[in-house]
């Protein structure tokens, strides 16, 4: 059996779904080929039949891809897979993912019996199969399906033309050991096992996620699925930095290799959160923001003399500069272009010279300008001069123990200052009614996050802003020393890209089932 595993994201499919994580078309664009360029052998970009605007970034995606394999999620009927061949159809490397609960639980979904199910999977892998020569199919809840259940069905799918069986552990349920215990038995006994791959899909409810698929890849499975920072609802999905490291980190007790760019691991960690909105936690392995940090003085003492004491893997194999301070005030523009690729950052001209007046003016209020700092900064730095109809000029916020707090602000609007004074339940209320009295919308806040992107109290916020009108969702994010200052800009960002999509689409971009809708 070979050592190569397969590494099979689904950031954008079951990452994308949990709740509050959803990324417009234009996100979803950026991390597909972030994605593709990292080396991720299959990426699950959608659910297409979902709605108009999953159809749209899984075909875009599709269209796009240089070397992955596009996959497109569809339940256990004609339409759905119908539909999910015509999105993914135009990429170089189609696969179809098809699915139903197999569990006894999750059998009452559509309410078949099991014969009726075994009929249904031969149908649908087979209508799978005749579009498409890249077909996987997965029983959902298979931890918690009865393994002569599960052991017929799985012949039935690889009778139809199924090449790749993915073994769901839909709610976190399993454990390390009989999660190699199951991939071990099903490839022993279902005849035709040993023509496909065996995929492990594992969710983190009881924090065993990552152990559960290396677990599962000792035991024969040659693909793992997974999201980026382990997104995904709940408890979220397997972590990729975090197998893919292990492997890596541990390749003498776990003998296994992927194509995986690892030193490009920070930057899409960083991206997806931004997008995403779900912030990582600071103690995250791998990609948390001190899981290279060493503070105590007995551990700084043991870096200086040996990283090795207490680093098992080097900041740069995840693309982590070996230093995280950065320069100061007059650190010149080529210097901080460098700087900003050491961090996978690779800005055009006009951005680079928006970051770099911004990162004076920084360097003029903080003491010290880290990494984090910088990546924050690009943040918002991305807007197209085209979609900036709406500008932050001046802002001045009163505020203090006694409510209501007001704001004062000015707005360029397509060009015009026009200024406007309101008041709200505190300074970011204030603020937000202020830009409402001077630019009338319908769009509905849907996320208001801050952080601080370093320590100490001159430290900047991060603000990310998403808003949502009509089904369409727009996310704005800015950085500044003065939080309120950073949630103007964040609010007026989000806006402007609301503007602009809309005029794009034209039209709605409504999610309209969820994939747990049946089978
Ligand atoms: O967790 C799960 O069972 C899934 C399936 C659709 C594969 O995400
Ligand atoms: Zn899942």
């Amino acid at each position: 059996m070979s050592d190569r595993v397969l590494i099979f994201d689904t950031t954008l499919r079951d990452g994308e779904q949990s709740p509050g994580a959803t990324m417009s078309h234009d996100e979803k664009l950026e991390i597909a080929s972030l994605l593709d360029e990292m080396g991720v052998d299959i990426i699950e970009a959608g659910f297409p039949i979902a709605s108009e605007g999953d159809f749209a970034a899984v075909n875009e995606i599709a269209k796009a891809a240089k070397s992955a394999t596009i996959c497109g999620l569809a339940r256990a009927n004609y339409e759905d897979i119908d539909r999910c061949w015509d999105a993914i159809k135009c990429a170089k490397s189609p696969r179809i993912h098809t699915f139903i609960g197999t569990s006894p639980l999750h059998r009452q979904i559509p309410n078949l019996t099991m014969d009726e199910m075994a009929e249904r999977i031969h149908d649908t892998v087979t209508r799978a199969r005749n579009l498409c020569d890249n077909v996987q199919w997965s029983p959902m809840d298979a931890t918690r399906t009865e393994w002569d259940y599960l052991c017929r069905v799985i012949e039935i799918a690889i009778k139809a033309g199924a090449t790749t069986i993915n073994i769901p552990d839909t709610v976190g349920y399993t454990a390390p050991r009989e999660s190699a215990n199951l991939i071990r038995g099903l490839i022993e006994r279902v005849p035709g096992a040993d023509e496909v791959v065996f995929a492990t899909h594992c969710h983190n409810d009881l924090g065993m996620a990552t152990a559960n698929s290396l677990a599962a890849v000792e035991a024969g499975a040659r693909q793992i699925e997974c999201t980026i920072n382990g997104l995904g609802e709940r408890a979220g999905n397997t972590a990729l930095e975090e197998v893919v490291m292990a492997m890596k980190t541990r390749h003498d007790i776990l003998p296994f290799d992927t194509e995986i760019d690892t030193s490009k691991i920070m930057h899409i960690s960083r991206r997806v959160a931004a997008v995403s909105g779900f912030a990582v936690q600071p103690n995250k392995a791998v990609v948390g923001r001190n899981a290279f940090a060493h503070e105590s003085g007995i551990h700084q003492d043991g870096m200086l003399k040996n990283p090795q004491n207490f680093e098992i893997m080097r900041p740069e194999d995840v693309g982590l500069s070996a230093t995280s301070l950065v320069m100061g005030k007059h650190s010149g523009r080529a210097a901080l272009r460098s700087k900003l690729a050491d961090l996978g950052f690779d800005l055009g001209d006009n951005q680079l010279k928006d970051v770099f007046v911004r990162f004076k003016e920084l360097a003029d209020r903080k003491k010290e300008v880290f990494d984090d700092d910088l990546v924050a900064l690009t943040r918002d730095s991305g807007a197209d001069p085209a979609e900036e109809h709406l500008k932050v000029k001046f802002l001045r916020v009163v505020c203090g123990t006694q409510a209501p707090q007001s704001a004062d602000i000015t707005l360029t609007i397509d060009g015009v200052d026009q200024q406007a004074t309101a008041q709200g339940d505190g300074p970011v209320d204030a603020t937000f009614n202020a830009v409402k009295e001077l630019y009338p919308h319908k769009a509905k806040l849907q996320l208001y996050q801050v952080h601080a992107v370093t320590e100490g109290t001159d430290a900047q916020a991060t603000v990310t802003v998403r808003m949502e009108e009509d089904g369409i969702l727009a996310t704005g994010e800015s950085a500044d020393t003065d939080t309120v200052v950073a949630s103007a800009k964040a609010y007026v960002a989000a806006l402007n890209r609301l503007r602009t999509r809309r005029e794009k689409l034209g039209g709605k971009e409504v999610r309209e089932v969820s994939y747990k809708d049946a089978g």
